[in-house]
């Protein structure tokens, strides 16, 4: 008899437990999906990437490992002597400019990359997929020739980015995707001004020449080069004063700037991206295509040449102020792209 009891009480117990389990089973699954949709609607945290040892062990894992290993040592894959092939034009690194393989908030990442292509892209005023919006990089600024879109190497770079924004729905923007918001200059960024900020803060490491620093191999930069014949290419997105400015505050000196630490004042970023980009002073090379942005309506207003379908000196749309461009857009009911 006291056996019975006893085993009837246990099995009480169990069912008692089985049942606390489903609850929170049911309560944890609903407030799961709630929270992801609100974390992308309400913007309120940055978005996370997923861990690289939760790259699954198959052949698509493969692929994202061998993608992510192209993005951080390009040069020695498919740069002038690359073990792969002679694609880039210079030893630079995608994460040169992508940093930390392209994972940094507010430093042109990856987040949601894979889910916006294809997409219009108005320097060549037609649809890309990521593809061939991958070699636009490699051509542009790694003054390279296209890799076929069906090699290994554009299939394993696609293959990381859409491991990296695999919970990032189509079309769709995570926090920390985009440029920062900052407040622009309210005057013109000052090339001059921005030479005393580059030999205080950035010369130690890009050099007095902006010719940055070989790795000791030989192969790719420990500091790459910001401007001379093996920097970025001119019409390279961050040939734009404004692009690459907002880029420096959140990002630069390298490793100890960062969005919500930045070291430079707005005005100081936007002057020594001026000084860089200023094409008086400093040459680089120049692209072969001379056809960009065949519409004119869809020109980014920080581009360095004409003609653009306003009055503003083009001078004010290399180096601002930009608030007067994009107040005047707005007053006709437009938006002032960048
Ligand atoms: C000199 C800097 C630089 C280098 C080096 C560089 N890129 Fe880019 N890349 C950019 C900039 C700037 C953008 C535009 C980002 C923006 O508009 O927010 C961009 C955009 C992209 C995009 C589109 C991103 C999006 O979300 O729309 C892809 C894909 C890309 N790059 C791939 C690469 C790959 C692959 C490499 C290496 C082979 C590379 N890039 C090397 C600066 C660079
Ligand atoms: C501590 C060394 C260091 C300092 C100081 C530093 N950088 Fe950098 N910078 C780097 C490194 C390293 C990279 C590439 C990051 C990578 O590959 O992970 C980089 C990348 C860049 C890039 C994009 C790649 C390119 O070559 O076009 C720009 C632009 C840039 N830095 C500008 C600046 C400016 C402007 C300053 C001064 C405000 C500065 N940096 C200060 C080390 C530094």
């Amino acid at each position: 008899m006291k056996k019975i009891i006893l085993s009837l009480f246990i099995l009480l117990v169990i069912l008692s437990i089985n049942n606390c389990n489903n609850k929170e089973n049911n309560n944890s699954g609903s407030f799961k999906i709630a929270n992801s949709v609100d974390s992308l609607a309400s913007e309120e945290e940055l978005w996370k990437v997923p861990d690289t040892n939760d790259i699954p062990d198959n052949e698509f894992g493969e692929l994202v490992r061998y993608g992510r290993q192209l993005i951080v040592n390009t040069a020695y894959y498919i740069g002038p002597e690359g073990k792969v092939g002679k694609y880039l034009g210079n030893k630079m690194n995608c994460t040169n400019c992508h940093l930390e393989a392209g994972t940094k908030p507010y430093a042109f990442n990856f987040f949601s990359t894979h889910a916006r292509y294809p997409q219009y892209r108005a320097r060549e005023n037609q649809v890309l997929n990521l593809g061939a919006r991958i070699n636009n990089c490699i051509e542009r600024p790694h003054i390279g020739k296209h890799l076929p879109l069906d090699s290994k190497e554009i299939i394993a770079i696609q293959c990381y980015m859409k491991w990296l924004c695999e919970k990032v729905p189509v079309n769709g923007h995570v926090k920390g995707d985009g440029p920062v918001k900052v407040k622009y200059p309210e005057r013109a960024a000052d090339p001059t001004k921005g030479e005393v900020v580059y030999k205080r803060d950035c010369a130690v490491c890009h050099g007095a020449n902006g010719e940055g620093k070989m790795r000791l191999d030989n192969v790719c930069y420990e500091n790459p080069p910001l401007w001379g014949d093996k920097a970025y290419q001119a019409g390279s997105s961050v040939h734009r004063v404004l692009k690459l400015g907002v880029f420096i505050y959140a990002n630069m000196p390298n490793k100890i700037a960062s969005y919500d630490k930045p070291k430079l004042t707005i005005e100081e970023a936007f002057d020594v991206s001026a000084f860089i980009n200023d094409d008086a002073i400093h040459m680089r090379p120049q692209p072969i295509t001379k056809n960009d942005y065949p519409n004119i309506k869809t020109k980014p207003n920080d581009y360095g040449g004409g003609p653009f379908q306003d009055s503003f000196p083009v001078s004010q749309h290399k180096f601002g102020p930009y608030q007067p461009i994009i107040d005047y857009y707005k007053s006709i009911g437009k938006e002032a792209k960048f």
